[in-house]
């Protein structure tokens, strides 16, 4: 079968089954071709509550696809490889968590949502890498526990005011391997390129950042900025995404070794299957899914 071929399948499936396909910005970029929404992970997020669709197919890793499920229960999610993990939500579980609380009794827990259920489940709120400041601002605390991002826990701290952010060790290998003489060898080869920097690098890295936001968020500003260069310091899907909508802009990626090898698992072929086979569904605990669910509902209720 040819690529017209399997796309063409896909869509027939999709409504007959009437399903949806959800895909993240860090896929591969042929997936895009079947999305019916592609974007960050808060997007993500709110398409998945209020999607009309029987099935959700989300082309992202687990932990999406767990919030996916945890916010639309009745419908049934799927995904496609079930290798497709995040090394960073791997860095806590909910007994690590119940540790690092006990050494912080009365402060509230923020978790970034690349985590698991159980862990959104142990915290008070939720948070994703686009909402992450206003979210810590409206706990209105001198203190907040921040889990698993180190980094960008650290970040929130360095923008908001009075606000100490206190954070577990976690952290992203794609963004945490990016350092500061990476920036300055991009800056020598294209000195007047703007830095468009992911709040999961380090903090040395954000620094040199003529501006920080989620996927989406650097996207949104590359459209909007005057600016015709640009050095982009996260996963390459970004780069991709942006040379094909923006042809007239040049973009450079950070490293080439900035890819998620778990965001790149999937292709058309396994949208395919998983719409056939109806493979592979997601299911959460329903008492975890309960608990878990007031901290990504509180998220979302912040219009940020
Ligand atoms: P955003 O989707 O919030 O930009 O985060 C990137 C990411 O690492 C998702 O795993
Ligand atoms: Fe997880 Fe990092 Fe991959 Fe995002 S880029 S899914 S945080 S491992």
């Amino acid at each position: 079968m040819d690529k017209a071929q399997i796309i063409q399948k896909i869509n027939k499936l999709k409504k007959e089954k009437n399903a949806i396909v959800l895909a993240h910005t860090y896929q591969n970029i042929e997936i895009d071709e079947v999305a019916d929404f592609s974007g960050d992970s808060l997007y993500l997020s709110r398409q998945a509550a209020a999607a009309n669709a029987d099935i959700i197919v989300f082309a992202g890793v687990y932990f999406m696809a767990e919030t996916a499920k945890i916010l639309s229960p009745d419908k049934t999610v799927l995904l496609p490889n079930l290798s497709a993990g995040c090394a960073m939500a791997d860095k806590i579980n909910a007994a690590q968590l119940r540790e690092f609380k006990k050494n912080y009794p009365s402060l509230p827990v923020v978790c970034y949502v690349n985590s698991t259920a159980e862990v959104k489940a142990e915290s008070d709120i939720c948070c994703t890498s686009a909402n992450a400041l206003n979210v810590v601002k409206s706990l209105n605390a001198k203190e907040v526990l921040f889990v698993p991002d180190k980094h960008l826990g650290a970040y929130a701290q360095s923008q908001i005011e009075g606000v100490k952010v206190i954070t577990y060790p976690g952290f992203c290998p794609v963004h945490h391997a990016i350092t500061v003489d990476d920036i300055k060898d991009k800056k020598l080869l294209y000195p007047d390129a703007k830095v468009m920097v992911h709040p999961e690098c380090p903090d040395a890295v954000t620094q040199t950042a003529d501006f920080v936001g989620s996927t989406t968020a650097i996207i949104k500003a590359v459209k909007q900025s005057k600016a015709q260069e640009f050095i982009i310091v996260t996963e390459k899907g970004v780069v991709q995404r942006l040379e094909r909508d923006c042809p007239d802009k040049k973009f450079v990626l950070i490293n080439e070794k900035a890819v998620c090898e778990t965001m790149k698992l999937l292709h058309l072929e396994d949208i395919l299957r998983s719409l056939e086979n109806n493979e592979y569904e997601i299911k959460v605990d329903e008492k975890i899914a309960a608990r878990a669910l007031k901290s990504i509902d509180r998220m979302i209720s912040i219009n940020a």
